[in-house]
């Protein structure tokens, strides 16, 4: 997929098919994580893959615990990587998914103490995945009609000349 048809036709979506994602698609998704650039190039990350009851006490520390108890792949970015890199760290996840047709959501935590406990470490971010419950077509409109449809402000609101 382009990746700006990718950027522009991508929604967090918080209902999920029971579908399991595929470990070569989980792979990828963390590899994509893995692949992020970020200050220094430290990576100061680790990547919590999160399932069976460690998933459902998580799901309580978040906002929205269905997101995490519905989704299909949950990933926890943990570590001391700030909230720029971890905010690539969780974008590439996510875009790399929706390349492969999965959907995700960020997850606020309500609880950080009890979601370190569980992950192991200070989580930066909780991902839920899955395919969608209702079909998504990315290439059903293209970048600049989803562009033109997103709930997002407009440009000439967000961009100034500088010089
Ligand atoms: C740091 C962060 C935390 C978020 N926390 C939640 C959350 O707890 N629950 C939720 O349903 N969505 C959460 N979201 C998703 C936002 O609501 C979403 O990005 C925004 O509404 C835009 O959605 P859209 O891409 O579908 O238009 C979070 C997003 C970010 C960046």
């Amino acid at each position: 997929m382009d990746p700006y048809l990718a950027i522009a036709s991508k929604r967090d979506e918080r209902a999920y098919a029971d579908t399991p994602v595929p470990a070569e698609v989980r792979r990828r998704i963390l590899d994509a994580g893995r692949l992020s650039g970020s200050s220094k190039n430290r990576q100061r990350w680790e990547f919590a893959v999160v399932s069976g009851q460690p998933k459902k006490d998580l799901a309580e520390a978040v906002y929205a615990p269905e997101n995490v108890r519905s989704a299909a792949l949950v990933v926890a970015i943990v570590g001391e990587a700030g909230g720029f890199d971890s905010g690539r760290c969780a974008q590439n996840m996510m875009l790399a998914a929706w390349g492969d047709g999965v959907v995700s959501c960020p997850n606020g935590v309500r609880d950080a103490d009890a979601a370190a406990e569980i992950c192991g470490g200070e989580v930066r971010a909780i991902l839920s995945f899955g395919y969608p419950a209702r079909p998504r077509e990315p290439a059903s409109r293209s970048a600049e009609e989803w562009s033109e449809r997103a709930n997002r402000k407009p440009l000439a609101e967000l961009v100034r000349e500088v010089g």
